[in-house]
């Protein structure tokens, strides 16, 4: 049931279980000292609910019960001998067309709240008056896209693992994007001193934004492990994941937008309806895209919330431009369709030569080159325009492309870099490795900069006992971390320099340091040997090591978004971007609706790339993930009873390897002057981005069929769900 409330319950067969230690329900949970609160600059809740406190129900899932026991199987069963009755009432849920809350006027949030990574953005942007400007557009495109939920499902299941060293020093073992943040949110929850709590996670499983915020199972698990005196670990199940760490909210996007005959955008209008919980607002600003991408004089953006009853959503990868891009890219490419005007010289009549949102110049953009070597390198010219003149045998070909982008990031970011006679040096900061490689780039810059080579560089990473580190979250750990390193690195550098040439009685004093550089732990001067080495440095320093810590500042939590008065941009007065340009190519079997993706071509600009292998398959899963967004991925709620029904990894589609064909990423060189000391821009969430507009763009290419409800399945073309543009 998705509300009401308990009116009984009984625990006694469940206590009764062989193995079974406590069992909690609402009624006997301890409670938190302290509650959530947003909006909180220091910590990012995932939600401000907190669960286990009373007996109502506000939606389907919430925890209501939890037992501990000595094995897995003893805890499940004795689950299920709890006993409830339960008051019901008729719950309000999503999107969904049998409630139809579309009808309902909502509400519309002036500000919101995304956590101290992005702050606070503006519900509704106003730039000019894009309904005015609608009406002057030679042509006009109006649609409805609808989105369906979409689950976080990293390999790695959430989970948290709370020992008490003490009545006041707790150690959590958690599934964390960021560990600083579960140890200031436990500490503030519980009452302890943030000294008192360690965070412990090195290497995590996959996060994608539901591994982030702090989620009550973490403090549940701290609350039950103090209770019971004795440590707790608690694993949320695949079925737990669905209504226990947020989700990529269902969401209807209005559009209008419209041009001149020529092609040049006039102004748009955006309108987005989703649902939220009762307690909280939380929109995804899939509007965003919109502010930044083109040169677009006139836009109007409102969004539309619905209380319902159902947990709170979350970031999910590319948070705002994953779904905004979408829309963004359909209707670029159903607007070059109806002009008559290939996709690109669209793009390309619309290019935004200064930051549409404040006229400043980029950080670096090379947008254009990406669209000029991704059709260069996937075919692009080898496509006839027309719908459905592409065939091989039975099977209707099709061609799309998409524009890509995500704001940089920056955080303020700390770490360590240690250096010892031994000739190993350490670097050691925070962070978490959720599969970005946070070790591998760590000790990269840092061997660079020592000019050590890599096997003589540890990571030490994943405790909060270390140099703190931003989250793992928005493309953003390898800059701002990475730079934080350089900087220990680089001070580290110097002070070894400065030991050799100022100490009297090394054979380096008095050289200028300028000439000297670091070799496979040695020193040369002028490019020759000088038979110095650092171990030596050190040793007649009589230090065993030295450390330096470094320190990136970027002057502002996050990059200011469009109208954000609480974070300035100081040291950031330009747009900070990442680009590129996707191309998608499918085969349609009109007989079956079955869509192939055969090929998928993408070329980025994102910045220096520090290392290549580990960039590109942060792009192949972008990528991938956006081709699930396009033909995959839906959760399905049974509207009588507001519950998520396909919880599980065989019924919530995602592609599997047979599905993804080889995916061709390329990157062109582009250090920025501007965003950091390394010039990395970051690449963990633009490649998503995009990818669901060239893949529909290419189905409407093979079929002649515009589809704006995604994922896009096979009885959509059966069916003749066929959206023709509109030309008003
Ligand atoms: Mo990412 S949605 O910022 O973890």
């Amino acid at each position: 049931m998705a509300r009401g409330a308990i009116r009984t319950v009984d625990t006694l067969a469940a206590e009764a279980v062989p193995g079974v230690v406590r069992v909690f329900t609402p009624d006997t949970m301890p409670r938190l000292p302290s509650v959530p609160e947003q909006p909180d600059w220091d910590i990012m809740y995932g939600s401000s609910f907190v669960p286990m406190a009373d007996r109502t129900i506000h939606y389907a899932g919430q925890p209501i019960g939890m037992v501990l026991a000595e094995t897995l199987e003893a805890a499940r069963h004795a689950a299920t001998l709890i006993h409830y009755e339960f008051a019901a009432e008729e719950p309000v849920v999503g999107l969904d067309v049998t409630t139809d809350l579309a009808g309902e006027p909502g509400h519309e949030p002036e500000q919101i709240w995304l956590g101290f990574v992005a702050g606070y953005l503006p519900g509704a942007v106003k730039r000019g008056s894009g309904a005015a400007a609608l009406d002057h557009a030679a042509v006009r495109l109006e649609g409805r896209w609808r989105l369906s939920t979409n689950h976080h499902n990293p390999m790695e299941l959430v989970a948290s693992t709370a020992s008490w060293e003490s009545a006041d020093r707790l150690t959590l073992y958690e599934t964390s994007q960021h560990v600083a943040n579960h140890r200031n949110g436990l500490a503030k929850l519980l009452g302890l001193p943030r000294e008192n709590v360690r965070v412990v996670a090195s290497y995590v499983g996959g996060g994608f934004g539901c591994k982030g915020p702090v989620w009550p199972h973490s403090w549940l698990a701290a609350l039950a492990a103090k209770a019971a005196g004795r440590p707790v670990r608690l694993v949320l199940s695949r079925a737990q994941m669905y209504t226990a760490v947020g989700y990529r909210e269902e969401q209807w996007i209005d559009l209008r937008i419209g041009a001149t005959q020529e092609g040049k955008l006039l102004g748009a209008t955006v309108t987005k309806l989703s649902a939220t919980p009762a307690w909280e607002d939380w929109v995804e600003p899939s509007w965003y895209p919109f502010t930044f991408m083109y040169d677009l004089p006139a836009l109007e953006t409102r969004c539309r919330l619905l209380r319902a009853n159902v947990m709170a959503p979350t970031f999910m990868r590319a948070p705002g431009e994953a779904p905004g891009m979408l829309v963004q890219e359909c209707a670029m490419n159903e607007l070059a369709a109806e002009l008559g005007v290939d996709p690109i010289e669209l793009r390309l009549r619309n290019h935004a030569d200064v930051y549409p949102i404040d006229g400043s110049q980029w950080s670096s953009k090379r947008l254009k080159e990406c669209y000029r070597v991704g059709a260069e390198r996937f075919g692009w010219a080898s496509r006839s325009p027309t719908p459905r003149s592409m065939r091989e045998g039975d099977l209707l070909i099709g061609m799309g492309m998409a524009s890509a982008s995500h704001t940089v990031y920056r955080q303020p970011a700390s770490a360590r870099v240690t250096i010892t006679t031994t000739g190993i040096a350490h670097v050691a900061a925070s962070a978490t490795d959720i599969g970005t490689g946070t070790a591998t780039f760590l000790r990269q810059i840092t061997a660079d900069e020592l000019g050590l080579p890599l096997d003589a560089v540890q990571a030490l990473i994943g405790d909060t006992g270390l140099p703190e580190a931003p989250m793992q979250a928005g493309a953003s750990l390898t800059s701002s971390l990475g730079s934080a390193a350089l900087a220990a690195a680089r001070t580290l550098r110097g002070r070894v320099l400065a030991l050799a040439t100022g100490t009297e009685g090394s054979p380096l004093y008095g050289h200028n340091e300028n000439d000297l550089a670091l070799d496979d732990g040695r020193i040369l001067a002028g490019g020759n040997p000088t038979g110095q080495t650092v171990s030596g440095v050190l040793r007649r320093a009589g230090l065993t090591e030295l450390s330096s810590d470094g320190r990136f500042d970027p002057g502002g939590m996050g990059q200011v978004r469009s109208g954000d008065p609480v974070r300035d941009r100081r040291e950031a007065p330009r747009g900070m971007h990442s680009f590129g340009a996707i191309f998608a190519e499918v085969a349609v079997d009109p007989e079956l609706g079955l869509i192939r993706v055969r090929r998928l071509t993408g070329v980025y600009a994102c910045g220096r790339i520090l290392n290549p292998k580990l960039a590109e398959s942060q792009l192949i899963g972008g990528i991938t993930w956006g081709m699930s967004q396009a033909l995959f991925e839906v959760t399905h709620m049974d509207a009588r009873f507001g519950r998520f029904t396909n919880t599980n990894l065989s019924e919530y589609m995602v592609p599997v390897n047979l599905d993804v064909p080889v995916i061709d990423v390329t990157f062109l060189d582009d250090p920025d002057p501007y965003i950091n000391p390394l010039g990395v821009k970051g690449v963990g969430e633009i490649g998503i981005t995009g990818v669901a507009a060239a893949i529909a763009d290419a189905v409407w290419h093979a079929t002649g069929k515009r589809l704006r409800t995604l994922p896009i399945l096979p009885d959509a073309l059966l069916d003749g769900d066929e959206i023709s543009s509109t030309r008003c």
